[in-house]
């Protein structure tokens, strides 16, 4: 799928953009705090939903403006649409609205339009760095390719959040209470679980045959699915089942911890190479090799789902890479349609394959000189 046009108000450093940008590469660069990370914001909001790096949703809207809209025409297999998300201060806080076509749909029916991978700095501490990292790529990946997991994993976090409000308030010794959230953190984390042992198997599948190709036979990589609590069951009923027992079997360290303690919000992934866990004996340079080839399974995966090319936005990413590890990663996303890649100076990110240079200046877009255009 390819963005054909990108519209922006009062997002961010933008009061008013209007971009056209070109298949295949496109490389934002410009000195720090311009905006390019901005863009790829932009599109990753279409896709998700949400920022991949806001925590309130207020910071997205241009300081003073009372609302921001981003707006792109996106040309996929099934024909041309818009999609647009306005983001309006309410209070303290924004309100998100979504529009298919200039209508309105809900968040649900939203997702699945566009389908974008991101690869952010954060993502290269995905071995090193914490759980939340490994479930963050869990639930963009998932809730892209599957509504029903989208709204799960919605309803999960709000009983979740009622259950943490419970065990610390004075009715926390309410048997009954405490019954009826478990059994709505049993029913939907069961859900949770079971479509996340799904992709992790075939994302462990494919990272290890990537993986396989660059490094030679030096370790396989293995990528195994570490629920909370830790089992193997096959079915969403086993796994319920095995969700209740650790509940029951936790109640009394949860009242006495006053916080939920088991769940999906705690699972993991476990990674591996030649069986020993990457984290504590693996080199950076192994690390950062089995990174990519997580990243790079996850668009594989993004693709078949979609049934051709996500976008993909890689920020700030390919500087941080060796020229090997670049030319490696950059080969194994085959065949994508549109890229937007930031970078401080093109010559960071050397790509090898034909681009175009936009550069980005204090919330303004400018095609770079032609003979920046390369290949
Ligand atoms: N809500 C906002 N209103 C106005 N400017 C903003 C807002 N949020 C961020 N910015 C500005 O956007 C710039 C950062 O943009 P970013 O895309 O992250 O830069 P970079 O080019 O380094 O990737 C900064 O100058 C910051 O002040
Ligand atoms: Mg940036």
């Amino acid at each position: 799928m390819r963005v054909e046009s990108l519209e922006l108000a009062n997002f961010r450093n933008y009061a008013a953009l209007r971009f056209e940008p070109p298949e295949g590469a496109c490389i934002l660069v410009g000195r720090n705090a311009q905006g390019k990370s901005n863009v790829l914001e932009a599109l990753a909001l279409l896709a998700l939903g949400k920022s991949f790096r806001a925590v309130r949703e207020s910071d997205l809207i241009r300081l003073d403006a009372p609302a921001a809209s981003v707006t792109a025409r996106v040309r996929t297999r099934a024909g041309s649409a818009t999609a647009g998300c306005v983001i309006t201060r309410a209070g303290e806080g924004a309100r998100k609205r979504f529009l298919r076509d200039g209508r309105s749909v809900s968040y649900g029916n939203f997702l699945g339009g566009i389908m974008a991978v991101t690869f952010v700095p954060a993502d290269l501490a995905l071995v090193t760095g914490p759980a939340s990292l490994r479930r963050r790529l869990l639930n963009a990946a998932l809730s892209q390719i599957d509504r029903g997991y989208y709204r799960d994993l919605a309803a999960y976090a709000k009983v979740l959040a009622q259950k943490n409000a419970f065990l610390k308030s004075p009715d926390a010794g309410d048997r009954a209470l405490l019954a009826t959230y478990n059994a709505q953190v049993v029913d939907i984390g069961a859900r949770l679980v079971s479509a996340r042992m799904a992709y992790v198997r075939r994302l462990a599948h494919d990272a290890r045959v990537a993986h396989a190709r660059w490094v030679n036979g030096a370790g396989e990589l293995e990528v195994t699915y570490a629920p909370s609590p830790f089992q193997d069951a096959e079915t969403t009923d086993a796994v319920s089942a095995c969700l209740a027992g650790a509940l029951e079997q936790l109640a009394p360290a949860e009242a006495a911890r006053r916080v939920s303690l088991v769940g999906p919000h705690r699972d993991d992934l476990a990674l591996s190479l030649g069986g020993r866990p990457l984290a504590r004996y693996g080199s950076q340079g192994q690390q950062r090799t089995a990174v990519l080839a997580i990243k790079a399974a996850e668009y594989a995966l993004a693709h078949a789902a979609a049934g051709e090319a996500p976008l993909l936005l890689l920020d700030d990413v390919l500087s941080e890479l060796d020229e090997e590890r670049r030319t490696a990663f950059l080969s194994s996303i085959a065949g994508f349609e549109q890229a937007f890649i930031t970078a401080t100076h093109v010559s960071d990110v050397a790509l090898g394959m034909p681009h175009r240079v936009i550069r980005v200046s204090a919330g303004r877009l400018v095609d770079a000189p032609a003979h920046a255009i390369s290949a």
